[in-house]
């Protein structure tokens, strides 16, 4: 328990000054972000956290998380996407621990022709269920982690108890990574960048097409199974990045505002392995007004 307690302090630190603004995994259901840094600057104001006082200090309780496990974010409800109260009203099959399956918030047939019902079932309830009962599983043997958010979890993999260190790497980085890919995919046609988000794209990459063709290609060229994504620094400029298996962005300390699965699990029932084809059908449902409301943060 005292080698954790720095992991503690220091990760809530590292958590309360970060700016990104994907939570992915806010563990409460009640706290707005800003609920949330106000009590966490009620825990520096108290000093070390101990596990006992966690909770009384301000920070979610266990059984707060265990009601959600996603993000609490204002965007989801202002971008169409599910409420906290859709999703505690979900009956995925519930793991013990302080993560859940979030709900994908449309239709398993929502993004047909261009991702397949069959495969959108089993990436969902089946390779992202199993991330998550992972991840928890692996916190088990640390319940006074509970308390931490995944983003934070993410970013301190090299303080975590060295027994979990890869569980959660790569389990938390499965449940932060699938979190954002629902939310980046829509059956709603015709969303597109809007002006800030176009001109910086314009700015970063020359066109929408050299972004996209940029995009595709770097895609295309990640080896094995891993993630491309579209990320923002503080100053608002763009890159495209791949991280391999189910690395995140987290450590990066950038704005994730798109990205694609490119495990085979995520298209090969209908693309098989003709990854390119994947990459030309999942621009079709892109969500570019979540994407907006991630840049413009
Ligand atoms: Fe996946």
């Amino acid at each position: 328990m005292k080698d954790l307690l720095p992991l503690i302090f220091i990760t809530l630190a590292t958590s309360f000054n970060n700016k990104n603004n994907f939570r992915a995994s806010t563990p409460s259901n009640n706290m707005n972000s800003d609920d949330s840094m106000s009590s966490n600057n009620n825990m520096f104001a108290n000093g070390m956290p101990s596990t006992n006082n966690m909770s009384s200090n301000g920070m979610p309780s266990t059984n707060n998380m265990s009601s959600n496990g996603m993000p609490s974010t204002n965007n989801m409800s202002s971008n169409g996407m599910p409420s906290t109260n859709d999703m505690s009203s979900n009956n995925f099959a519930a793991s013990t621990g302080p993560f859940r399956l979030p709900p994908l918030g449309y239709a398993y047939n929502a993004l047909e022709p261009y991702i397949d019902e069959a495969t959108m079932k089993v990436h969902h309830t089946g390779h992202h269920q199993t991330y998550v009962d992972k991840l928890n599983e692996a916190l088990s043997k640390y319940p006074q982690l509970y308390n931490v958010s995944l983003e934070t979890l993410l970013n301190n993999i090299d303080r975590l108890p060295s027994d979990i260190r890869e569980a959660v790497r790569n389990n938390g980085g499965g449940h932060y990574n699938h979190s954002f890919f629902w939310k980046v995919m829509t059956p709603n046609r015709g969303t597109a960048p809007n002006s800030s988000l176009r001109a910086a794209i314009d700015r970063d990459f020359g066109s929408f097409e050299n972004f996209r063709n940029e995009f595709k290609q770097t895609a295309l060229n990640t080896f094995g199974s891993g993630w491309t994504w579209l990320l923002k620094d503080d100053s608002g400029k763009l890159q495209i990045v791949s991280t391999p298996n189910q690395n995140t962005p987290v450590p990066l300390g950038l704005v994730p505002i798109i990205a694609i699965d490119l495990w085979e699990h995520a298209y090969y029932l209908k693309h098989q392995n003709r990854r390119n084809n994947y990459i030309d059908d999942w621009f079709n449902v892109v969500n570019w007004d979540y994407a907006n409301q991630s840049y413009n943060a």
